[in-house]
């Protein structure tokens, strides 16, 4: 099998209208047909978690080629929300469109072929070397349990695991247990394993959790070359200095959009009060935004 194969399901295609037997196969004279950037996005959307009703209608866009952030304080609906957006949780009402198309009428494997998923505190299998643990990324599963992937292994497959491995400079701990790296550079591993996938979209909840300032910036660097290439990246982002650095901001509170925008529209201390009950001073320097909250002094 090769790279290509099984990227869709090919009796689950939409099938399309009939070619009337007299129109003309000459097709040379017509203008290119010209694609929208691929999206991402979510319309009017509800979700549950639980009997709580954590994402109420939410409405966003996730551009292709574009580093999105969504932010908003503890249990404000981030993680819910990333779920929905890759189809593994199902609204309660509304919908999640990639490229136009309800995720819903997607195949699983399709979803699973443009949408990359990185999820909140993703453990890393004991044992296993990093290069197997990226080769996850291309549904290398078995190889763990020393099974040959579903479908074969092409050379595809090993380039796309290697360039994973490059991109994420984790090259050097190739052939290392993942237990024997430090917290930053197993998170890096779990990027390539996403990058892996060679996805349309990644999808990251919280990727800069417990990594040093160095780690954070590193990673946030790496998404936006990802960014750059043509990927839409969308990171669920606590540190909101860092934050300011995407290109477009989602702030949720209580399950609902209180803003979004660019850093500039949705960092001012209003927003920033309404969401965290913050009074926070925002600043601008160098042409970037830096969030400083007010921390009392104590009695
Ligand atoms: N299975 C569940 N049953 C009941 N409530 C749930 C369940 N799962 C999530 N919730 C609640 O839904 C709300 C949203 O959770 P979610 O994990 O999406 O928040 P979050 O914004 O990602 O928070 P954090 O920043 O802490 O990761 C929270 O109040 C949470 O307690
Ligand atoms: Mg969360």
């Amino acid at each position: 099998m090769t790279g290509d194969e099984g990227r869709a399901d090919r009796d689950e295609q939409p099938s399309g209208a009939a070619l009337p037997h007299h129109a003309s196969p000459i097709t040379h004279h017509l203008p290119p047909i010209t694609h929208p950037p691929a999206l991402l996005s979510c319309h009017d959307l509800s979700v549950k978690a639980g009997s709580l009703l954590a994402v109420q209608n939410v409405s966003a866009e996730f551009p292709a080629g574009q580093l999105s952030a969504i932010i908003g304080p503890n249990g404000a609906g981030k993680s819910t929300l990333m779920r929905a957006l890759l189809g593994l949780d199902v609204p309660t009402s509304g919908e999640v469109r990639l490229d136009g198309r309800p995720l819903a009428a997607w195949t699983r494997r399709e979803r699973a072929a443009k949408l990359a998923y990185l999820a909140q505190g993703e453990a890393l299998p004991e044992g296993a070397l990093v290069r197997d643990v990226v080769a996850l990324g291309r549904g290398a599963g078995g190889w763990l349990w020393g099974l040959l992937p579903l479908g074969g292994w092409a050379q595809a497959d090993e380039d796309a695991v290697t360039q994973a491995l490059r991109r994420t400079d984790t090259e050097q701990f190739a052939e290392r247990p993942v237990q024997s790296l430090s917290g930053g550079e197993r998170q890096r591993v779990s990027l390539a394993r996403a990058l892996a996938a060679d996805p349309q979209f990644l999808m990251l909840d919280e990727p800069t959790n417990h990594l040093d300032l160095g780690y954070a910036a590193d990673l946030l660097t790496a998404l936006n070359t990802e960014a750059a290439g043509g990927m839409g990246v969308v990171a669920v982002l606590h540190d909101l200095t860092l934050a300011a650095q995407a290109d477009r901001l989602l702030l949720l509170h209580a399950g609902r959009v209180l803003a979004q925008g660019t850093p500039e529209e949705v960092l001012t201390p209003a927003n920033l009060h309404a969401a965290y009950g913050l009074q926070a001073e925002v600043l601008r320097h160098n042409g970037r935004l830096i969030v400083i909250p007010e921390v009392g002094r104590g009695k």
